[in-house]
């Protein structure tokens, strides 16, 4: 049976396909597939299973040139790039990689924290542009993280181990708002649990840690951006639709709020412009779950996913 990744991924998944006895094409474009070319590459190999990627888009027209696929195994924590009602309507398995990239995003949330709290890329750049003439007691004042308050939009598996570090390690204290209440993350952290609006009125820092859904979209709009501290500071690690990009630009440039971090883009491929411009405000190129642990884990656990459902069996991870 035949496995087709849709784009080169670490080696140890691989491995483990071709162990249990697949066939294993890797695109061999060292790229994003274009829609077209997705397809194109499943008509000509007629796969039983896919791997694919958060960048590609799985829907109806990708799923009828794969006719004998089984299993969309997503390269991901998210499957919002997945037609998952059309999937189920063909009887077509999804599943996705959670757990193994918890540690990787909720670490990348928090260096994001601290690169805005402690201002280091204005403090890099101002010292490679030679603006350094020795200590000054004013240079680049930040904000200490101890005793302020931080408040996670989304309290799942990322969410609550963020919400750990930055209460064991930093001494924060935890704010959340999520669509269940936890009360043992209540207890473990002394967490309050609290409606969207409040806790954006409230909180020194915000880390955005939902699913896009129709229901996130733009759930960071003009509106709740005003409800935040003018010292505040916004992290998005999940999924750039769930910000209004034009709405937070504004907020920075008017000084709404103090600063932004991003890892995710309303559109990935052409990053806004004026968030360019801005100089409080940190992107990273969605690399929150790319660490050599996680990505070699993903890899494994959607090899593991493929291999159950080419042998009949439960994948460890179904969406649908
Ligand atoms: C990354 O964004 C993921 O969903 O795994
Ligand atoms: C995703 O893994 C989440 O539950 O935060």
């Amino acid at each position: 049976m035949r496995v087709f990744v849709t784009r080169n991924i670490p080696n140890a998944g691989i491995k483990k396909l071709k162990s249990a006895g697949l066939e294993v094409i890797v695109s061999n474009k060292n790229d994003i597939l274009t829609h077209s070319e997705l397809i194109e590459q499943l008509k000509e190999l007629n796969p039983d299973a896919v791997l694919c990627l958060l960048t590609d888009r799985i829907d109806k027209e990708v799923f009828d040139a794969a006719p004998n696929a089984k299993i969309f195994a997503n390269y991901a924590v998210g499957f919002d790039n997945i037609d998952l009602s059309e999937a189920k309507r063909r009887s077509i398995i999804i599943t996705n990689t959670p757990e193994v990239l918890t540690e990787a995003v909720a670490e990348h949330a928090a260096a994001l924290i601290m690169s805005l709290a402690r201002r280091i890329r204005e403090a890099d750049i101002f010292l490679r542009q030679g603006r350094y003439k020795g200590w000054d007691p004013l240079l680049l004042l930040g904000m200490e993280l101890k005793g302020k308050t931080l408040g996670i939009i989304g309290c799942g598996r990322i969410g609550k181990r963020l919400a750990e570090i930055m209460h064991h390690g930093f001494g924060m204290k935890i704010d959340y708002y999520d669509q269940n209440q936890n009360e043992a993350l209540e207890k473990e952290l002394l967490a309050e649990f609290s409606d969207i609006d409040t806790l954006l009125s409230q909180a020194d820092v915000v880390s955005i840690h939902l699913p896009a859904t129709p229901e996130t979209k733009h759930l960071i709009n003009t509106g709740r951006l005003s409800r935040m501290k003018p010292t505040s500071l916004l992290i998005n690690t999940a999924r750039g639709s769930i910000i209004d990009e034009i709405a937070l630009t504004n907020a920075l440039k008017e000084k709404d709020i103090a600063g932004a971090a991003l890892d995710v883009f309303e559109d990935e491929l052409a990053v806004h412009p004026e968030l360019l411009t801005l100089s409080n405000i940190i992107m990273t190129p969605h690399i929150g779950s790319a660490t050599l642990e996680a990505r070699e884990k993903m890899s494994l656990l959607a090899a593991d996913n493929i291999i159950s459902v080419l042998n009949n069996q439960t994948p460890q991870n179904p969406v649908i």
